[in-house]
């Protein structure tokens, strides 16, 4: 358990006020199981996917002298000075094969229309053999659906202003109160097609007993 005086800027993002004593609880959680699910260690190469305003980069660079700890967010600008990636995440703009991992944190369920696989496809290429791409949490049941909330399409992400894409395949349930573009529970049938789709990853799914809210899984995709 990171305490207020260990690391400040942690505290202060996730920690409450700010969070709810349980929300603070699963995102420390949530960064201990990617961080030891993905092995890395200081001569790796990392990405933090959909970072937001986690400071999850600099704790693995400044805390864990993890050098090559980049981020990325479709809100951020491309700096690679500072080893920032804007854009979309099923588009990093990295050469192949260059990245040990690839960190995901509560963002998945949030790719909209063909991003989801897209993005996969995208870590296929970006990993270098051996590499992994952890999400954590994965949303999934018999039967998926998309959440979308149409009042904050204009305004939730700077990045994306124009309506979601959806699937046609997938329901769709309108909830304002959500506050979401786009917040996906995938069908085990879907999810199984993406795996499909991309060959080079092997997916591991691994549910996490000791924490009841976390019915939803970790996928450990490693490029083969
Ligand atoms: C719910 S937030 C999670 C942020 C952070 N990972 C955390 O755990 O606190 C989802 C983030 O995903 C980003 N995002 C959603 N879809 C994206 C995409 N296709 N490409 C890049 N970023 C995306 C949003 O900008 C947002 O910062």
């Amino acid at each position: 358990m990171i305490t207020k005086t260990d690391f400040p800027i942690y505290f202060k993002e996730y920690g409450p006020p700010n969070q709810s004593p349980e929300n603070w609880t699963r995102k420390q959680f949530e960064h201990f199981l990617t961080f030891n699910l993905s092995k890395i260690n200081e001569s790796s190469s990392v990405i933090v996917v959909t970072a937001a305003n986690a400071p999850v980069q600099r704790i693995l660079r400044d805390v864990f002298d993890i050098s090559e700890a980049w981020r990325q967010d479709w809100n951020y600008t491309t700096d690679k000075t500072s080893k920032t990636l804007g854009g979309n995440a099923s588009s990093l703009a990295v050469d192949d094969e260059s990245f040990d991992a690839l960190l995901l944190h509560n963002s998945w369920e949030h790719f909209e229309g063909d991003s989801d696989l897209d993005f996969l496809k995208e870590a296929a290429r970006v990993l270098k053999t051996g590499g992994k791409v952890i999400i954590t949490p994965l949303f999934f049941g018999l039967e998926g659906f998309v959440s979308t909330s149409p009042e904050c399409w204009p305004y939730k992400y700077r990045a994306a202003s124009e309506p979601p894409q959806f699937r046609e395949e997938v329901p769709l349930i309108v909830n304002n109160s959500i506050n979401q573009r786009y917040s996906q529970r995938h069908s085990v049938k879907l999810l199984l097609r993406h795996f499909n789709d991309v060959a080079r990853l092997s997916p591991k799914i691994m549910r996490h007993f000791q924490c009841p809210r976390f019915w939803s899984i970790s996928p450990l995709l490693s490029s083969s």
